[in-house]
């Protein structure tokens, strides 16, 4: 889904702090992808290029820009594109440098300098708490941040940062809530929600994992930005599976937020959903326009496009623009 921003000035850009309480982010990236078979046979998910970079890379390039220099990837078979993109790549590397072609060496090597990326495996696709549950020895007793790959945020929005920024006044859990069209709520996990004094922050008083339109709280979606207190663990260790079998975050969540810990960070800025075949297409074109050495002449041959559409949605078999 892509949610157009709520103005029209710009974004803040992000900045880095010096020190926070939360340095580590963990990036559960197990799911089989079975929504992009074939393309997900024998490549992860996460690793599907979004324009020139593999989703994931988006992901681990918030978290660092947020300033979270410890980056945990939770990951399944078939996984090891993803190990070797965070890596060096020694031989590529020296070809390029061999070259002098410094713009594809910076590019080459970037993913591996972004933070101190780390990897451990899910073992059994028990569900999204099952894996946050396996960070638990890695992140031992601190605050972190979990990031889903499917939800990119828009480099431009400061999300993740305001998240750590809320943490450092609210204690406990912080999930990041955008609203949705009722329609969709059955997609995400939505949350009974309070006001608290400050704007933009809600006091979470339950958690339901994918609710009927008619049964959900509210329209807040949990988007995949999550800082956790290490309490959660314990939490999840006793979660018993729920929604679709699998052990749900949702559900420690719900259960932490009954104790009044959770609270929420309002987002109304540009989140792109990569999970979705629809919605992927979307983003490519999206983050395409918007780049400055691709977007002027993208955008020229998109609108000649669209115009040659006219009327003709669904056809597919005329070309109107080479
Ligand atoms: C997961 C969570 C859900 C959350 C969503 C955000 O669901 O279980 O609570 O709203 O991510 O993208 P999934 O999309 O993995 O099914």
């Amino acid at each position: 889904m892509i949610v157009p921003h709520a103005t029209d000035t710009p974004a803040p850009v992000r900045t880095v702090r010096a020190v926070r309480a939360v340095r580590k982010a963990v990036v559960p990236a197990a799911g089989l992808g079975t929504r992009f078979l074939p393309a997900t046979k024998a490549t992860p998910k996460e690793m599907l290029p979004v324009v020139d970079k593999p989703a994931i890379q988006y992901v681990v390039e918030e978290a660092a820009a947020a300033g979270l220099d410890d980056v945990l990837m939770v990951t399944g078979r078939h996984k090891r594109a993803i190990e070797d993109h965070f890596d060096h790549a020694f031989e590529l590397e020296q070809t390029l440098a061999a070259k002098g072609d410094a713009v594809r060496l910076d590019a080459v090597r970037d993913p591996a300098r972004l933070a101190n990326i780390h990897h451990i495996r899910q073992g059994e696709p028990l569900g999204l708490g099952h894996a946050v549950l396996c960070a638990r020895r890695h992140v031992g007793d601190q605050p972190f941040a979990v990031l889903l790959g499917d939800d990119l945020i828009d480099p431009r929005e400061s999300l993740l940062s305001t998240m750590l920024d809320v943490r450092d006044r609210y204690a406990g859990s912080l999930v990041a809530l955008m609203e949705v069209p009722r329609e969709q709520i059955h997609l995400y996990g939505c949350a009974a929600v309070e006001p608290t004094e400050d704007k933009g922050v809600v006091r979470v008083t339950g958690l339901v994992e994918k609710p009927s339109p008619e049964a959900a709280p509210s329209a807040y979606a949990v988007i995949g930005r999550y800082v956790l207190d290490p309490a959660v663990f314990d939490v999840l260790d006793r979660t018993p599976p729920g929604r679709g079998g699998e052990i749900q975050l949702t559900d420690a969540l719900q259960d932490l937020a009954a104790g009044g810990t959770v609270h929420g960070v309002v987002f109304d800025g540009l989140r792109y959903d990569t999970g979705d075949k629809a919605d992927y297409l979307r983003t490519v074109v999206r983050l395409a326009c918007d780049r400055d050495d691709l977007g002027p002449e993208f955008i020229g041959w998109l609108k000649e496009f669209v115009a040659g559409l006219d009327g003709r949605e669904g056809s597919g078999r005329d070309r109107p623009a080479a």
